[in-house]
């Protein structure tokens, strides 16, 4: 086993036999991720062994109504809609589940949020889990759900710059 560093999807890799256990990743991972990357709809960061993906999520700009965001993240007088950033479609093959891949893409995927929003200003890095176990996993990593749908979780910019200063 080689595994790479988190680095964006490539015409190299391959995506085929990938499983998470969840089919709905796994049919994104194996129809739309290069399409949607290629398109711009998304950007695609994985980590490979010898050119396979073992692990992977999206990146790409979002946005969420002031009414849907929890109290810490509609402070002030926020804009209609909020400008956020999403994390979205983050899995790891089973078979290389428990290595820290899975933490690996988000401590990443985070850091990458935080040089995003320097850029262009985003108030949120918003998720939207799977299921129940999804979003208890969000919640581990401090993400709060939003007011109107609880597979919409949400951390404030401010919040994770913070959190990742002191890692
Ligand atoms: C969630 C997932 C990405 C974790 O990947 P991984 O590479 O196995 O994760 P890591 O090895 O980095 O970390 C495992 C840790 O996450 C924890 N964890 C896994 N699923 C969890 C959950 N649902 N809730 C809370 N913690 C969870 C484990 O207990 C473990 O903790 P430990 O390090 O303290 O022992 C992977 O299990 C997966 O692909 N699941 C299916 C897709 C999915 O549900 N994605 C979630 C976002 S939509």
């Amino acid at each position: 086993m080689t595994l790479s560093g988190v680095e964006r999807l490539s015409d190299l890799n391959r995506l085929d036999g990938f499983e998470c256990g969840k089919p709905a990743l796994d049919h994104w991972h194996a129809n739309f991720a290069r399409s949607n990357q290629s398109r711009g709809f998304t950007r695609v960061l994985v980590v490979q062994d010898e050119g396979q993906v073992v692990g992977y999520y999206g990146l790409a700009l979002s946005v969420i109504e002031p009414n849907a965001a929890p109290r810490a993240i509609r402070t002030g007088r926020p804009p209609d809609p909020i400008p956020c950033l999403l994390i979205g479609q983050l899995a790891v093959d089973r078979r290389y589940a428990g290595r820290g891949i899975g933490s690996a893409l988000v401590r990443d995927a985070l850091q990458r949020c935080i040089a995003g929003a320097d850029f262009v200003g985003g108030r949120a890095v918003v998720v939207r889990a799977i299921d129940a176990e999804a979003e208890a996993y969000w919640q581990s990593w401090g993400f709060i759900p939003a007011r109107d749908n609880p597979s919409v979780l949400l951390r404030s910019i401010d919040d994770i710059r913070a959190w990742l200063a002191q890692a």
